[in-house]
């Protein structure tokens, strides 16, 4: 092909079985690649195999590691030694046939420079062919959880087969990428989708491996809890956890509050005792969704709005109607759902938490 440069890397431990075969149906099936293959020193002699084709073969590169460091860091590894040989897309790839050959080219053609393309197995026309059971529910209950708490707006979020523009390598740092092993796959959509690079899908027909085993059962926990951690790094993850802090702070300060303001009250004016709670009540809540607001602000979306006035005025109506919201989830959990008033405490707690921060985030302090 043109003047494109393409380079396919594929990570490789104890492939012997598949290497060589591999290489050539790439060649036979894709236009205009390059291939790495990144092995850690397989004991089976793999790196040494591709060794062989690469003096023959000058568009074939072994990059050889010492040690067994994960299929991320392998993968890390690759694409820095491509970035510095000026290759323009990269696609990753595994050694063992899962990934079609015949899929390169319409894998390529959709990746751009804003774009990193998926091998989906997941959309209209993509499948897994030679799974058990187990392994399939596995792997779909992985991508179901990962796209539901890192919220990645593709079918495949676990594909290892995807196409990566040189643009999204320059915009990350790939070094501080965090999974060493199969997480990796995860992590990469994360950030492309946080530094907005569209997500385009592909179907390709995954085969399982023919010849030598998968490595992924031994790390699967060690993946979740990478999972876990990228979830628990999220902004709005993080913001959540403050929005909620902020509201147990001020629910203690709205407590506090009411004493005094009732005292104060009733010494100040001679209305009913039970107004002038309503009274002192009403007060206490204002001087704690005043304070929340400031906590807000200041900690949890860190807001630089010059018009505070209008920021605040917002802040209180959210709040105001949260409060209605409250009462309201409440009536329906215990009146209409006949349930148990803590539970009508806890789920309406629940629901006006989630509506405030919702709401907070994306109008009151919305950038
Ligand atoms: N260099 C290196 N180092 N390569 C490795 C390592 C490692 O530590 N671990 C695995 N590999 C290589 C394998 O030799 C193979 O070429 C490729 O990475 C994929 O490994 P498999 O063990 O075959 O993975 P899998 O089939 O279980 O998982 C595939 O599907 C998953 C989704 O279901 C991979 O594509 C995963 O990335 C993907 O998440
Ligand atoms: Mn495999």
């Amino acid at each position: 092909m043109g003047t494109e440069k393409n380079l396919i890397v594929i990570p490789t431990y104890n492939e012997k079985g598949n290497i060589k075969k591999i290489i050539d149906e790439i060649f036979n099936k894709a236009d205009g690649v390059d291939i790495l293959v990144v092995d850690d020193s397989s004991p089976d002699g793999t790196g040494k195999i591709v060794e062989e084709i690469a003096k023959k073969n000058k568009k074939v590169h072994l990059l050889n590691r010492t040690k067994k460091e994960g299929l991320g860091r392998a993968y890390v590894a690759g694409f820095k030694w491509g970035m510095s040989k000026g290759y323009e897309k990269f696609i990753s790839m595994d050694a063992d046939f899962s990934h079609p050959p015949e899929a390169l080219n319409p894998l390529i053609a959709l990746c751009d420079d804003q774009t990193v393309a998926i091998g989906s197995r997941y959309i209209r026309g993509g499948r897994i062919v030679g799974w058990d059971v187990k392994r399939y529910i596995n792997s779909w209950g992985a991508n179901f959880v990962v796209r539901l708490i890192l919220a990645i707006k593709a079918k495949d979020a676990t594909a290892g087969f995807k196409c990566y523009p040189l643009e999204f390598f320059k915009s990350i740092d790939l070094d501080a990428i965090q999974a060493a092993g199969y997480a990796f796959q995860v992590e990469m959509l994360l950030l492309a989708q946080e530094n907005k690079f569209k997500l385009k899908e592909t179907p390709i027909i995954f085969k399982d491996r023919v010849t030598g085993e998968s490595k992924i059962s031994g790390e699967l926990s060690k993946s979740a809890k990478l999972v876990f951690k990228l979830f628990s790094q999220k902004k709005s993850v993080r913001q959540f956890v403050k929005f909620a802090i902020v509201g147990g702070i001020n629910t203690l300060v709205d407590w506090v509050v009411y004493l005094p303001l009732r005292i104060l009250l009733q010494n100040l004016v001679s209305l009913d005792i039970q107004l002038i709670r309503q009274i002192a009540k009403a007060l206490s809540f204002v001087v704690s969704a005043l304070s929340s607001y400031y906590m807000n602000r200041k900690w949890t979306f860190a807001s630089k709005e010059k018009k505070v006035a209008v920021e605040a005025s917002k802040f209180m109506i959210v709040a105001i109607v949260g409060l209605l919201i409250n009462s309201a989830a409440f009536y329906v959990v215990t009146a209409y759902l006949d349930w148990i008033e803590f539970y009508g405490l806890v789920i309406a707690t629940a629901v006006a938490m989630f509506w405030n921060f919702f709401v907070n985030k994306n109008w009151t302090f919305k950038k």
